[in-house]
């Protein structure tokens, strides 16, 4: 079947089959990054011109490069005719700093957060994360490379030069429509980009080199290894170095996931090899794998697309001479590596992935989606969970659905405890932002929300395949400075509030017998919820909430000679 679709994309691949040299991005180092994002065209194939995105220029995003602790700021200018939003994935930053749906950049406006580079050395990226608004505006070009640096990394015997032997692979696989122009959730993503080159070949130094992996896909994941069986040593996860290399032939990426891994191509020059994804070999409901879901519960259209199962090529490399000092050694022992410790979890969560019908008319297919988490699709206007600063939580992440989902949570970094009930592998110790949770599997995480709170700006959590996290399966969280039991204010302890948080009603009494005249509820916003008159002397009331969402409210009573304002935290 997969032989009789090839034919039907022979046009394609014809053209396609032309190598091109890598594209390395520029890099941007000091503190004061400006980033114009700004739309222009590219020939992908002869003939053909297709629109794109690009930041200081027409296609892709240059490679900002810090050290841990500098003090940066981004000047980010939107030159596009419609809304961005420019997130750093995996950075530890304020919510209002984040990029996320909820700080966006109109057109012709600059949007400048400043902060303080907090993480360890390693591979982050920064992209777009509109509301509904992320595939599109990833898929024609804004994606860019975020490196740290710091002095634990660098101290390090492991290649250190941008482009000569430290060099950024950001794999895309896209669908062309008819017109060749990108298609956005297209499934039929066969044209395999690496940093934005079609077909790429890399001429690499006979010696160690180090690849700073980015899977960059709008869907699928890539099983990496090499042509000719060659080990590569994995450094990095996610968020972090690793303690000690650790030796492999393959390593799986979904969407999202970064690793750092260092290949010793010493003595191979002349040598020609490929770096390829082993597709083939990825565990069936994985997007890329030879199937996701059977029956009616599949993706229609999947095995037309002759990369799902298959290996291919993603970069071919030609071994050229070594540079004048070349590093020819891997290390074994890498940084300290301290994991959030168990034992001081103070807060389980759990997060399920399922479909969900957002119309009564709609018939969820659980491979297709729609998916939701927890039963409910992203709303920029509601906060799904409430978390205290400080707290050291577990979250449970289970997975209904027949399709492996990429879970991707903002602000911090995690450690992941448990894969479908298993200790986790090697490749997924360490620091990490992003977890795969396979189809009918579970995933639990530890990590610790301190340093950023904020009463009314959210982070997100969401499935880091565009294309669900556009459908809306994301969430948002608050974190708060303290679970208060009577929050007044305007500072006059006159009355208690308790319980709060709360999860039914909360009950508000009057501590010397003032009489509650009439209260309003409302959202933090301003939205009025509730106003209600009391007929009665009342120094005791009682509010149910049950059917308010979770999120924090404004509770306004009036008494004889006074009116004060609470804050109620729903959970
Ligand atoms: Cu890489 Cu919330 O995103
Ligand atoms: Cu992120
Ligand atoms: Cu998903």
């Amino acid at each position: 079947m997969k032989q009789l679709v090839f034919i039907f994309t022979t046009a394609i691949s014809i053209c396609a089959n032309a190598q091109n040299p890598l594209a390395i991005p520029p890099i941007l180092t000091g503190t004061t990054f400006n980033l114009a994002v700004q739309s222009g065209t590219q020939s992908f194939y002869t003939g053909t011109t297709t629109p794109t995105f690009g930041i200081n220029g027409t296609w892709m995003s240059p490679t900002i490069v810090v050290n841990k602790d500098d003090s940066i700021t981004l000047n980010v200018i939107n030159n596009l005719t419609v809304k961005t939003t420019m997130h750093w994935h995996g950075l530890h930053v304020a919510p209002q700093h984040d990029g996320g749906p909820h700080q966006i950049i109109n057109p012709s406006s600059t949007w400048s957060p400043s902060f303080k580079i907090r993480n360890n050395a390693s591979t982050f990226w920064y992209h777009p994360h509109g509301a509904g608004q992320t595939d599109p505006q990833v898929s024609k070009g804004l994606v860019g490379f975020f490196i740290v640096h710091d002095a634990e990394e660098l101290a390090l015997n492991i290649p250190h030069s941008y482009g000569i032997d430290d060099i950024p692979l950001a794999f895309q696989s896209k669908e062309f429509d008819v017109l060749q122009q990108i298609a956005i959730a297209g499934e039929m993503d066969t044209a395999l980009f690496v940093n934005g080159t079609l077909n790429p070949t890399f001429d690499a130094h006979a010696q160690v080199i180090r690849f700073r992996l980015l899977n960059g896909s709008s869907l699928r994941s890539y099983n990496f290894g090499f042509s000719n069986g060659q080990t590569f040593y994995q450094i990095a996860t996610d968020g972090g170095l690793l303690d000690t290399s650790i030796t492999l032939t393959r390593l799986r990426l979904s969407p999202g996931e970064r690793a750092e891994i260092l290949v010793n191509f010493t003595g191979m020059q002349g040598q020609n090899l490929d770096l390829k994804s082993f597709a083939s070999e990825m565990t069936n409901g994985i997007y890329g794998a030879d199937s996701v879901g059977t029956g009616i519960d599949s993706i229609p259209e999947y095995n037309s697309n002759f990369l799902n199962g298959t290996d291919f090529t993603l970069l071919k490399i030609n071994v050229i001479a070594p540079t004048p000092i070349p590093i020819t050694t891997i290390p074994n022992s890498l940084v300290t590596y301290t994991p959030f410790n168990i034992a001081n979890a103070t807060k389980n969560r759990t997060i399920i992935f399922d479909t969900i019908r957002l119309l009564p008319a709609d018939a969820p297919n659980r491979a297709e989606g729609p998916f939701g988490m927890n039963n409910k699709s992203f709303d920029m206007d509601s906060i799904n969970e409430i978390v205290y600063l400080n707290t050291t939580e577990v979250w449970t992440l289970v997975n209904k659905t027949l399709v492996a989902h990429p879970f991707h949570i903002h602000d911090i970094q995690f450690n992941v405890i448990e894969k479908g009930g298993m200790p986790p592998t090697a490749t997924e110790r360490g620091w990490k932002d992003v977890v795969l949770v396979m189809p009918e599997d579970s995933v639990k995480f530890i990590t610790k929300f301190d340093d950023f709170s904020n009463d009314s700006v959210p982070y997100m959590y969401h499935c880091h395949l565009l294309h669900h996290e556009d459908d809306g399966m994301m969430g948002s969280f608050l974190v708060l400075e303290y679970p208060l039991n009577t929050i007044d204010i305007s500072d006059k302890n006159n009355f208690s509030v308790y319980p709060n948080p709360s999860s039914n009603y909360w009950i508000i009494k009057a501590n010397d017998n003032t009489v509650i005249t009439a209260y309003t509820l409302s959202s933090i916003d301003g939205r009025l919820i509730n106003n209600v008159s009391l007929y009665q002397n009342n120094s005791t009331i009682t509010i149910q909430n049950s059917s308010l969402p979770v999120g924090q409210f404004i509770l306004t009573i009036h008494s004889k000679n006074n009116t004060q304002n609470f804050k109620l935290i729903k959970q």
